[in-house]
């Protein structure tokens, strides 16, 4: 080649000036030919031990690598073509780079993880815990004062049978309650007409503790219930409540005020007054709706007890003698009380919450209101 191109330097300016042009495009080709080949080889490193890895960067981006080299030639890369392959250069030197800095954080990470598995006594990850719901701190809370006067947690199923939910509570057969429109039914007109339906109230958990145990019975029962309602402020179609139970002989009407009473004055303060009203429920006879004076302004009137001074919490009453003995205990022996209570509702009086949606909304800023985070 070098001889050739003096004979024909000599020969002709014009031919030389070709030959030069032709050997120079033949080098920016060739150069960009091996830029592109270097660059998918890099492309193709999916991993490489600490050695491999050092090994690569003297390769490229050592004195001697690939890099100084080629920078070396581009000196002889055409005037016009210097920008192009200057910027395919530096697209090497960056693919390099970035596969380098790739491959090192990757080995880095499972030295880590390898580090972990090793060391056992290294200290675990912080996880960041949420806070206790405020239905579950109320819950909590009406569980811890029940339990100091002797009562117990029963628990039962939310999928029931008409039997648990209605018949045993002494509902005639034409109650509203076990419309449609009120109850959410999972097996509607069954031959034996033990419909199967999410419970309404826990009041279920009732009869099915004195099917199982025999008095004294003393227990609560807290869980979730269900009722075709429709969802607003302060209604919604899954909500919570606790039952509580006390079967023994001689339990009277007084000791239920009594019961009741501790539990208010522990739950909203010392100062807090009970009143009870006649209500009427098929499974309690005689049966009664009991009020605490108003938490917000301590029976003066306001907007919260509609000017009243009262605030409906609850309803009670002594168990039915029918559903004693539909749950298999003597009505002529044992007598006993039954209360119940909506969760939310003893919540949104104690945290002053005004809508009962926020409960399921699951929104942090409402649920980090509330004392008990940990
Ligand atoms: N089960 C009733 C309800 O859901 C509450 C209640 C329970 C009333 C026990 C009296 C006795 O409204």
């Amino acid at each position: 080649m070098l001889f050739c191109f003096l004979k024909k330097k000599f020969m002709c300016f014009n031919y030389f000036f070709l030959t030069l042009q032709l050997r120079k495009t033949h080098k920016r080709s060739k150069m960009e030919e091996i830029i592109k080949q270097h660059i998918e080889k890099i492309r193709q490193i999916s991993s490489a031990t600490k050695e491999e890895l050092e090994n690569l960067r003297i390769e490229y981006l050592g004195k001697k690598g690939v890099m100084n080299d080629l920078f070396a030639k581009f000196k002889e890369v055409a005037p016009e073509k210097r920008k192009e392959m200057g910027i395919r250069l530096n697209e090497l030197k960056q693919t390099a780079q970035q596969k380098i800095d790739e491959l090192k954080a990757l080995a880095e990470e499972k030295a880590e993880q390898n580090q972990v598995k090793d060391d056992l006594t290294k200290p675990s990850e912080i996880v960041s815990l949420g806070s206790t719901h405020p239905l579950t701190l109320v819950r909590n809370e009406i569980i811890d004062i029940f339990s100091r006067i002797g009562y117990t947690v029963q628990e039962g199923p939310e999928i029931e049978d008409d039997w648990h939910v209605f018949s045993a509570l002494n509902f005639p057969p034409e109650h509203p309650a076990r419309d449609m429109q009120d109850t959410f039914f999972v097996e509607n007109g069954r031959e034996d007409g033990n419909d199967v339906l999410l419970r309404t109230h826990t009041s279920s958990v009732q009869v099915r503790t004195m099917e199982r145990m025999k008095p004294p019975i003393r227990i609560i029962a807290p869980g979730r219930v269900f009722r075709n309602e429709a969802i607003s402020a302060r209604a919604h179609c899954i909500f919570h409540q606790v039952e509580g139970l006390y079967i023994d002989k001689g339990v009277s009407f007084a000791d239920l005020k009594q019961n009741l009473l501790y539990f208010v004055k522990e739950m909203f303060g010392e100062d807090t007054e009970i009143r009870l009203r006649p209500s009427y429920f098929p499974f309690t006879e005689p049966s009664a709706e009991m009020d605490i004076s108003c938490t917000i302004c301590k029976g003066e009137g306001c907007n919260i007890c509609k000017h009243t001074g009262w605030l409906e919490i609850m309803g009670c009453g002594m168990v039915d003698p029918n559903v004693l003995d539909a749950s298999g205990i003597d009505s002529k022996v044992y007598s006993g009380f039954a209360f119940g209570m909506g969760i939310e509702r003893i919540a949104m009086l104690k945290y002053d919450v005004k809508d009962l949606r926020q409960y399921f909304e699951n929104d942090i800023r409402f649920l980090n209101q509330f004392s008990g985070a940990f």
